[in-house]
């Protein structure tokens, strides 16, 4: 069983003759990832990960994790952009959203720093983590990033300080470079147990690795099956795989012929909460690897019925320049009907005996029918539940399609050199030494 893909409500927009005019382009830009004839063929690593993902790491991942796991009641992972986004994704879709508050926690609780630089933050998770038995997972592939450095240092000192150098280096993992960057070299002077981040996948590819695996391990979560739904989704769009069922090129066409078109926003909508941060991952996968040399979708994300009570206004009568990618998850886990009330103040009994994901589904109807007469273009995608499985498949199916995408709109999906703009001039307005010419030039600025 497979995540299914939906498209019969772009035809009020774009017809299935046009779609299948971007067929080749789609095919052999799906054919250039497995080739390497394309830029950034220095990272590919991602295409065949999950079906060459060895017994023996597994195993390492998952004994590192149930060590974690004796050890801490909460786990931070310490991690920006791609070496966070993908496991808080993963855990916040597969766990209870209440799980956190429980006393009585069978998983400890996976807690994140170095993804922003907020004073009152960090100062609020140490304060946290004082009364905790705490564990730390570092992860930057370039290992010189400097928001996770100095929420490690921070943590280090504080755990240090709790427990002593020797436990400390029983709950340090970190996953870095093989050979290159600070941590490698804090990490292999310290002693700490160690994963590496393959040289060929990038920072926003790498949830399959060890950076988004240790942390979902940790949280208690099967990820021999969030890899089995990987590897079913990469063998189910190869480079062989004809267009007509190849679910990541179909959605890079459909989504690539909008943009010729004018659409030039990508709105990926939930109904299920659960989604928010895969959503935020989505976004940094889109954002990341199509948005350059002045091109690309920007990707935005909403959560439903939540808020078609803010943006829904915009998205049914604002600019036309969007489209809507709905993540529609088929069956919830649990089973919640709505009680009969004899004095039917409130006027719900219409709706008694009904479970609530059968109101949730009529609001998710009822939305993209709405909005594709507002004149939105809606591609759903149908998740048969959230599960390992089906969120394994999910995760490749994004990845493929992204770099398909990018190769469609001839940029280089891989690399980010924008990002390194802002990094250039907060080195220089904290004169970190190398960038005195940068700070000269920067001060005569402000
Ligand atoms: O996708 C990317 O490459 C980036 O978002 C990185 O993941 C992010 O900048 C963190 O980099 P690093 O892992 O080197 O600390």
């Amino acid at each position: 069983d497979r995540i299914k893909l939906v498209i019969n409500h772009v035809y009020d927009f774009v017809s299935e003759k046009e779609i299948l005019q971007q067929a080749d382009n789609a095919t052999a830009a799906n054919r250039a990832l497995h080739d390497g004839t394309r830029a950034g063929n220095d990272f590919l690593g991602w295409v065949n990960l999950p079906s060459s993902v060895t017994e023996d790491l597994i195993r390492d991942i998952e004994d590192t994790a149930t060590a974690l796991r004796s050890r801490c009641e909460a786990v931070v992972v310490v991690g920006i952009g791609g070496s966070y986004l993908g496991a808080k994704a993963v855990i916040d879709v597969l766990s209870s959203s209440f799980d956190w508050l429980q006393h009585e926690r069978k998983d400890p609780v996976i807690l994140y720093a170095g993804n922003n630089i907020g004073e009152d933050y960090l100062h609020e998770l140490t304060s946290y983590l004082e009364k905790r038995q705490f564990g730390i997972i570092n992860i930057s592939k370039s290992g010189t990033t400097t928001e996770p450095a100095i929420a490690f240092r921070l943590l280090k000192d504080l755990l240090v300080a709790k427990v002593g150098g020797e436990e400390a280096r029983k709950r340090i993992v970190a996953i870095t470079d093989a050979s290159k960057g600070a941590l490698r070299t804090l990490a292999t002077t310290e002693g700490y147990k160690t994963f590496v981040i393959p040289d060929d996948v990038g920072g926003r590819y790498s949830v399959l690795t060890p950076v988004g695996l240790l942390p979902i391990a940790v949280a208690g979560i099967n990820i021999r099956e969030l890899n089995k739904g990987a590897t079913e989704m990469e063998k189910a769009c190869g480079a062989d795989t004809p267009f007509e069922v190849n679910l990541p090129a179909i959605y890079a066409a459909i989504r690539n012929e909008l943009y010729r078109r004018g659409k030039k926003i990508e709105i990926l909508a939930n109904y299920n909460p659960k989604l928010h941060y895969f959503a935020e991952w989505w976004k940094q996968l889109y954002g990341e690897s199509e948005g350059k040399d002045g091109k690309g979708i920007f990707p935005a994300a909403v959560d439903f019925t939540t808020d078609l009570h803010s943006m829904g206004q915009w998205i049914q009568e604002g600019e036309r320049t969007i489209f809507e990618t709905v993540l529609s998850v088929k069956e919830p886990k649990a089973h919640v009907t709505i009680p009969q009330d004899d004095t039917d103040l409130d006027g719900l009994n219409y709706l008694k005996g009904k479970r609530v994901d059968e109101v949730n589904k009529m609001a998710e109807l009822g939305t993209l029918i709405a909005h594709v007469d507002g004149g939105v273009p809606n591609i759903l995608i149908e998740i048969p539940k959230l599960s390992e499985y089906y969120i394994g498949q999910l995760i490749y199916f994004f990845e493929k399609a992204c770099g398909i995408s990018g190769y469609m709109l001839d940029v280089n999906p891989f690399n980010q050199p924008g990002v390194e703009a802002y990094k250039r001039n907060m080195f220089a307005l904290l004169e970190k030494p190398g960038y005195e010419a940068e700070t000269q030039a920067i001060k005569k600025r402000l």
